[in-house]
């Protein structure tokens, strides 16, 4: 791949806590990975052809920790329910109908197309327990350059029949069929062990995918005390387990040896935070699914502060939008209604902070991702935030914090992936 340099207000996060900004910097690229940020460009790549963005600010591309593609469809509708109800009336019966290959076809289309406008340039997704429409949005995803995890689901417990599996025996076959099908057939696109949540996946079938993962080294997602009626139902279904993220761990799917993201987390208690720092988990934060599910708020500057691995999710369809930077601009809001209603121990999170969350803290699951030091793979957008007139002037950082509250799609302008450039 050819080597490039970039040229911008480039902002990207020096610590959790604070984002560094170099006005009229670049980026020099080779092979897809950044050979560091530069406040004048070393004559060593002034031969190098120049992507000149001028005024327009260049940030790393946001990971998506969490989202499920089947649910694109029904954004914005249904958000009178918490979790369990919710996906007995409104998400099973929509995601029943990805057995057809031409629903799928139609609806997976457009989530592809928005997902590639959008400022997310990593994800890990979730799919249908529907193989044949599971690798056509794996393909549909290959096509749009992004780089993603996609995971078939499993579920064979507590869902309607026509979404269940026939058995846990026929569930671990076609997911071994599967992963063993798509481990390599695309060159950004890979397999993810998901498990949906306890409540849906029976003993066997939980224990036959902790064998999968073990035999084929895969990633892991699943969700994880998210809302207060599904971790109740859980201490009735598992009361062996000693907390809810026990019941994965016990089989092998909680982190440790393998990269693992437990979604939401809103109500981990302190051995579940331990067990999860202790095994490495990545949290996926999605605070506008908790808000609309009523599922709370999770604590996300202490487990910062405690080290654990967080990164945002934008949680489609409990989220109602893949927009990245909408998902930054509710955790900060959540966090300051947990802090003034709930705990003032912990404190409310910063933009710095937030932004953070949505480039390196989420980045990392995927390797060297979220930042443009010398190493990283150079995923960047750039925002063009002319359209959101203002009559002083700003400073870049000021630029950066509007663009994050506005969450405006007219301002995403162009994206990299590894290098490649998708607009
Ligand atoms: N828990 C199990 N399935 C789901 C889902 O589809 N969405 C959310 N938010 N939580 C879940
Ligand atoms: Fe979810």
């Amino acid at each position: 791949m050819k080597a490039f340099v970039i040229k911008g207000h480039i902002c990207q996060s020096k610590t959790p806590d604070a984002i560094e900004t170099v006005e009229n910097g670049y980026i020099a690229v080779e092979n897809g990975i950044s050979l560091g940020v530069f406040r004048e460009l070393p004559e060593r790549f002034r031969a190098l052809p120049l992507e000149d963005f001028g005024d327009r600010l260049v940030i790393p591309g946001m990971s998506d920790l969490h989202l499920h593609a089947p649910q694109f469809s029904f954004r914005g509708l249904g958000m009178d329910k918490e979790l369990l109800d919710w996906l007995d009336s409104y998400t099973f019966p929509e995601e029943a109908k990805y057995r057809s290959l031409e629903y799928a076809d139609k609806a997976y289309e457009i989530f592809v197309r928005r997902m590639r406008q959008s400022v997310t340039t990593r994800a890990a997704i979730f799919a249908t327990l529907h193989v044949p429409a599971t690798e056509l949005l794996m393909e549909k995803l290959e096509r749009s350059g992004l780089q993603t995890y996609v995971g078939k689901v499993n579920m064979d417990r507590g869902c309607p029949e026509i979404l269940c599996e026939t058995s846990a025996e026929q569930a671990i076959s076609d997911t071994e069929r599967w992963l063993t099908d798509t481990a390599e057939r695309f060159g950004h696109t890979k397999p993810i062990l998901t498990p949906r949540f306890v409540p849906t996946c029976s003993d066997a079938l939980l224990h036959g995918l902790g064998t999968l993962q073990k035999k084929y080294g895969v990633p892991v997602q699943s969700h994880l005390s998210e809302n207060l009626g599904e971790i109740e139902y859980v201490r009735w279904l598992c009361p062996e387990a000693e907390f809810y993220g026990d019941v994965y761990d016990r089989v092998g799917l909680f982190g440790g040896v393998h990269r693992c993201i437990m979604a939401h987390c809103v109500h981990s208690d302190e051995r579940e935070q331990e067990r999860m720092k202790k095994n490495g988990v990545y949290i996926a934060h999605c605070p506008e699914s908790n808000i609309n599910l009523s599922s709370g708020v999770a604590p996300i500057s202490l487990f910062l502060e405690r080290g654990l691995h967080v990164g945002l999710g934008t949680d489609l369809a409990a989220g109602s939008h893949e927009n990245m930077l909408r998902s930054m601009m509710h955790a900060i809001q959540a966090s300051k209604l947990r802090w003034r209603l709930l705990d003032q121990s912990i404190k409310p999170l910063t933009v710095d902070q937030a932004f953070y969350l949505a480039t390196a803290g989420g980045g990392s699951f995927f390797g060297k991702v979220g930042k443009f030091d010398e190493g990283y793979e150079l995923d960047a957008v750039v925002l063009d935030d002319s359209a959101l007139e203002h009559p002083q002037e700003l400073s870049v950082r000021a630029r950066l914090e509007r663009c994050i509250y506005l969450a405006d799609e007219r301002c995403n302008a162009a994206k990299y992936v590894s290098g490649r450039r998708l607009f």
